[in-house]
């Protein structure tokens, strides 16, 4: 787009982040507010303390404050290296906007850091049905998914994912979701891919976390099984004629099929 045609409430929008940018780097101490985080909080899929990383995120990271206070205290967790690249989730949180999503499915919501980035892209009357097993990870979400205002929008169903895509599904709601999201046990991948496809509208996305699998896809352990079945659906998304499809070379690989 030229200059001279930018519109009036994009050069305001520049002049806020400009104005934020400053102020996170005369507070923040030389560190955009939007900052991943320190170095251990990086996650292994991006190789250890590359610049350009670092220059991804301070150029593209526009995290919500109650994003970033979830992002930090999910990393005081044992376990907080599940948690999502901020900037795959900010990724996906754009492309639910862009195709104007109301209902998105989460299996796997953990803290839920991506569970509310969805959130807030949505309108209000907009729906998150998330899965999860673990109800202490939810617990440690619910407070911030509170604080940004938007829990009323957050559904989260404890139990088995497959259990709660089959209520869905017998419930009458196949082809009502506008965005899925796979990211839990890799073990029931395909089945969880078979399901969000009947679930999911035509023009909706699916989103596959974890598909090089630590670039293990490359070359599988002969009794990796989470491996073999991340490798089976890479195989079987190539050849489906349902969807069209691009692999994404960000974080660990994330597959997004288009549904036709
Ligand atoms: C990689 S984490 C999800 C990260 C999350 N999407 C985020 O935005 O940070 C995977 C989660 O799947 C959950 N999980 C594992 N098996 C599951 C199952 N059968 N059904 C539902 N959730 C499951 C785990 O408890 C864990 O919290
Ligand atoms: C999407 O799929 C349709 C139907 O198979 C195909 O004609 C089209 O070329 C595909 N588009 C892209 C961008 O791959």
């Amino acid at each position: 787009m030229p200059i001279f045609t930018i519109s009036k409430e994009a050069l305001v929008g520049t002049a806020a982040l400009g104005a934020a940018f400053a102020a996170g780097v005369i507070i923040g101490k030389k560190r955009a507010p939007w900052h991943f985080g320190t170095r251990k909080e990086q996650k292994a899929f991006y190789k250890k303390g590359d610049p350009l990383i670092d220059y991804m995120l301070k150029h593209s990271m526009r995290e919500h404050p109650v994003l970033k206070k979830l992002r930090r205290r999910t990393m005081e967790e044992p376990e907080g290296i599940n948690m999502i690249c901020c900037d795959q989730s900010q990724f996906m949180a754009n492309l639910a906007k862009l195709i104007c999503a109301k209902k998105v499915l989460e299996i796997g919501v953990f803290t839920g850091y991506n569970t509310l980035n969805m959130a807030l892209a949505l309108p209000d009357d907009g729906k998150v049905v998330g899965c999860e097993v673990n109800n202490d990870y939810i617990n440690i979400g619910k407070p911030f998914w509170k604080q940004a205002g938007v829990e009323h929008k957050i559904d989260v169903r404890i139990k088995p994912a497959v259990e709660t895509l089959d209520e869905l599904l017998a419930a009458g709601e196949a082809g009502t979701y506008d965005f899925a999201f796979i990211d839990a046990d890799k073990k029931s991948y395909i089945e969880y891919y078979e399901k969000c496809l009947r679930l999911v509208r035509k023009g909706g996305i699916i989103a596959i976390d974890n598909v090089f699998w630590k670039r293990k896809v490359l070359k599988p352990g002969k009794n990796d099984i989470e491996c073999q079945t991340i490798q089976h659906l890479n195989e079987k998304i190539l050849r489906d004629v349902r969807v069209n499809i691009s692999m994404i070379t960000m974080a660990d690989g994330v597959t997004l099929a288009f549904k036709l």
